[in-house]
């Protein structure tokens, strides 16, 4: 008997994959495969009711606390592509890990999933996948179905489709984000209505400042209450994006190349992204600062790509260690207006010296305003003399010009 395990989410693309791996690939029987990484206990229900309906074995991987640890790595590198701090992204590696440890256990010689060949996302399940013996399998590209076709399918085989929870557009939710595309969000001069977002409210006005605690460049506290990182999180989805903190709407490009219009909500990633930023700015120094931005920058682009376990993210990592060594202190976050914006910070590891940088000090230490006259003088320097070079060199072809060969008489 051969079986095939199926990342199942019960929505219309992965319900019509189960009967076609049978009809289409041959296996005689399908396991389908849901992990939890933090979507609404909605989209459980639909897995369990539609699994239910199809006779398909399934089962549930809690991975939130991995996820959520994921996460807050990603904090440690600032981490987001094109101005989205990644969810979607990051929560694939660890679906595909989870899958295939089930799809092992439940000896099947095959995994499937049911992405199209547009997205990001066959891309990141089938790097982790395609290190394994099983076959991999995407019926949706491979068979070149469009949504049309599976809907005609499934009402022809009497497949139990609802008309989907998540009305026309296309979602993807876990802990660390909320996406949102599809139908008319693909116009990009399209403003997006309202009902778009459920985790944001329009902000109101009111205002709330908050102090999170971090350790080593990882959030451990809000308000002076620890919590896990699951918690924290989801803490700080509710209250900032009560706050209307976390949307973006932007022109993403893939992997692929295709450039796709993607809106987001992502409060507590938004929130979490702009004390660490605040705090690395206390206590790292200039060039810390420059040359981390290099290394969050490839961290991003490798999270993006599904690719954390690359080679290149654990030598990034290895810097990243030994600069948040001094990230721990705490950050005050107001929301206001939309925003998460840092107005306080505080460091037993700040860079920073109030009575050095003060107007209100003449000397400290040895230091005093005087020293900076020889800085000064130098600032620019080299640029002072390419400069004139240039000046004089120029001086130099308008007196030919106009002088005419008399002013080339001097030697
Ligand atoms: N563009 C994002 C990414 O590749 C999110 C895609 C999420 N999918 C969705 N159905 N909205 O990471």
């Amino acid at each position: 008997m051969t079986r095939v395990a199926l990342a199942f989410s019960g929505g219309l693309d992965t319900t019509v994959c189960v009967p076609l791996l049978e009809e289409e690939y041959g296996y005689d029987d399908v396991i389908g495969v849901t992990v939890d990484v933090g979507q609404p206990a909605e989209e459980f229900d639909e897995a369990e009711e539609t699994a239910e309906a199809l006779g398909l074995e399934h089962y549930v991987v809690d991975a939130r606390d991995e996820f959520a640890q994921l996460c807050l790595e990603s904090v440690r590198a600032n981490a987001t592509y094109q101005g989205y701090p990644l969810g979607t992204a990051l929560a694939r590696p660890v679906i595909a890990e989870a899958i295939l440890e089930v799809a092992e256990e439940h000896d099947c010689t095959g995994i499937a999933h049911g992405c199209t060949g547009k997205g990001n996302d066959q891309l990141r399940f089938e790097a982790i996948w395609r290190d394994s013996d099983l076959e991999v399998i995407a019926p949706v590209r491979e068979l070149g179905l469009t949504r049309e076709w599976e809907q005609e399918y499934a009402a022809e085989k009497n497949l139990p489709v609802e008309g989907g929870s998540g009305g026309d557009w296309s979602i993807d939710t876990n802990l660390w984000s909320r996406s949102i595309e599809g139908d008319e969000l693909e116009d990009p001069n399209y403003v997006p209505p309202k009902e778009i977002y459920e985790w944001t409210q329009d902000p109101t006005g009111e205002t709330e400042t908050i102090e999170i605690e971090f350790e080593e460049g990882y959030p451990v506290a809000v308000d002076g209450e620890e919590m896990d990182p699951v918690s924290l999180i989801e803490h700080l989805n509710d209250l900032a994006g009560s706050y209307g903190v976390g949307r973006t709407d932007s022109m993403e490009d893939r992997m692929l190349g295709l450039k796709v219009r993607e809106n987001y909500e992502h409060p507590a990633a938004t929130t979490l992204l702009n004390a660490h930023e605040a705090l690395e700015g206390l206590v790292l120094t200039q060039e810390e600062r420059e040359f981390k931005q290099l290394i969050d920058g490839k961290w991003s682009k490798k999270g993006y790509e599904g690719l954390i376990d690359a080679p290149l993210v654990s030598a990034l990592e290895g810097f990243i260690a030994e600069t948040q060594k001094r990230v721990t202190g705490t950050v005050k976050i107001r929301f206001e207006g939309g925003q998460a914006r840092a107005v306080g910070r505080d460091s037993e590891f700040a860079a920073y010296s109030a009575a050095h940088a003060s107007f209100d000090t003449e000397t400290v230490g040895k230091i005093t305003q005087e020293d900076a006259t020889g800085v000064a003088k130098y600032h620019g320097f080299q640029r002072r003399l390419a400069n004139s070079a240039v000046k004089a060199a120029e001086e130099k072809l308008e007196v030919a010009a106009d002088g005419g060969e008399s002013d080339e008489t001097d030697e």
